[in-house]
C-alpha cells in the first residue's frame, strides 16, 4: 500500500538523518552497550507443574508418599537425577542412615565456572509419610530442578561454580544437608560464596516471604519482587525449620523463598496479596491431602522466575 510505502521511506530517511547525526557511519552511531551478565530465562511454570506431576505419580505408585527410607524417596530422586544427567550435569548420591534406614542426597555440579566460588541452591525432596509432599516439597524441587535444566538449555557459562542439591530426611531434622555440610572439608566450605533453599513455594493461600539472612541474597530476591511489584515480608514462620540452617551454621550466606505453612494468613496479609484471610497459608501441610491440588500457580510460577534470577545474578 502506498502508506506502508510511504512509512518505510519516512523510516529510511530518519536511519539517514541519523547517520549525519551521528558522523555517517553505523560505527559511529549510538555505542553499544557494555557487555553486561546473561539476563535470566523466564522459567516456564509448565515444566515446573510436569515434575510435580511425576512426583504425585511416583508417591501415588508407592504407598502415597515419598518419604525418607520409603521407596517413593528413592524413586523421587531416580526421577531427577535422570533429568540433570540427561542435561549434562555431573551428579553424585551422598548416602547416610537415619533412623536405622538408608537416606540419599543429590548433589549436581554444571561443568565449568571457577570452583573456587560456588552458588549452590537446594531444595528438600524428601515428604512426611502423611502424604505426597507436593508443596512441602515437592515445589522447591521441581521449582531448582527446572532453573538447572534452564542453565543446561541456555548453556549458561557463569563466573562461579553452580551446585544444586536435593536433600533427604529433612523431615527428620535437615539430617541430610547437615550431613552434608559436616562432610565438607573447611577449604570446600569456605569455597560456597552462598546457599539459596527453597522449602515450600507454591502455598495454595500464599504469602510471600524472603529469608533475611545475608543481606545480598535478601536484596536478590526483593529486587526481583519490586520489579514485580509485588510486595514480600521478611520469614518468620520458624526460622532455621529448613535445609538453610546447617549451611548458616557453618558460615555460609544463605538466603530463601517461602509461601508459608500452618500460620495463619493475616486482613492485613490478603490486602497486599489477596487469598483467604483466618486461613492458613497451607491448609495441607504435613497432610494427605498435599497433593497437586495444593498448590498456588502464580505463586510457584513467580517463584520459579525468582530462582532463576537470583541463579543468573549471584553467580554473574
Ligand atoms: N521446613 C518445614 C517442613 O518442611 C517447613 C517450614 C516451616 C519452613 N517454617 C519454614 C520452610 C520456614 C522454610 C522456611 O516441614
Ligand atoms: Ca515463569
Ligand atoms: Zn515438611
Amino acid at each position: 500500500m502506498k502508506l506502508s510505502v510511504s512509512a518505510r521511506a519516512l523510516a529510511a530517511g530518519a536511519v539517514a538523518a541519523a547517520l549525519l547525526l551521528t558522523g555517517g557511519s553505523l560505527a559511529g552511531a549510538a555505542p553499544a552497550p557494555a557487555p553486561s551478565a546473561a539476563a535470566a530465562p523466564d522459567i516456564p511454570l509448565s515444566g515446573v507443574k510436569a515434575h510435580l506431576t511425576q512426583l504425585q505419580s511416583i508417591a501415588t505408585a508407592n504407598g502415597g508418599n515419598r518419604a525418607h527410607g520409603r521407596p517413593g524417596y528413592k524413586a523421587s530422586l531416580d526421577y531427577v537425577k535422570a533429568k540433570l544427567d540427561a542435561a549434562g550435569y555431573t551428579t553424585a548420591i551422598q548416602q547416610f542412615t537415619a533412623s536405622g534406614r538408608t537416606g540419599y542426597n543429590l548433589i549436581a555440579d554444571w561443568p565449568g565456572g571457577d570452583t573456587n566460588q560456588v552458588l549452590m541452591a537446594g531444595s528438600h525432596l524428601d515428604s512426611v509419610s502423611s502424604g505426597a509432599g507436593i508443596n512441602d516439597n515437592g515445589s522447591g524441587s521441581a521449582a531448582v530442578l527446572e532453573t538447572a535444566l534452564a542453565v543446561s538449555r541456555a548453556g549458561y557459562q557463569p563466573t562461579k561454580h553452580l551446585r544444586f542439591a536435593w536433600w533427604g530426611a529433612e523431615e527428620l531434622g535437615l539430617v541430610g544437608s547437615r550431613y552434608y555440610v559436616n562432610n565438607l572439608s573447611a577449604a570446600n566450605r569456605a569455597k560456597i560464596r552462598g546457599y539459596l533453599n527453597f522449602d515450600m513455594i507454591g502455598s495454595p493461600n500464599p504469602g510471600y516471604f524472603v529469608y533475611d539472612d545475608d543481606p545480598a541474597i535478601e536484596k536478590t530476591f526483593k529486587d526481583y519482587y519490586a520489579g514485580l511489584g509485588v510486595p514480600t515480608e521478611i520469614e518468620t514462620e520458624g526460622d532455621g525449620r529448613s535445609d538453610h540452617a546447617p549451611f548458616k551454621s557453618a558460615g555460609v550466606p544463605v538466603g530463601g523463598l517461602f509461601t508459608g505453612a500452618s500460620r495463619t494468613k493475616t486482613a492485613a496479609q490478603v490486602a497486599k496479596w489477596g487469598g483467604t484471610s483466618g486461613q492458613a497459608f497451607d491448609r495441607c501441610y504435613h497432610s494427605s491431602c498435599d497433593t497437586t491440588s495444593n498448590i498456588n500457580d502464580t505463586a510457584l510460577d513467580r517463584n520459579s522466575d525468582a530462582i532463576a534470577y537470583a541463579v543468573w545474578g549471584l553467580s554473574a
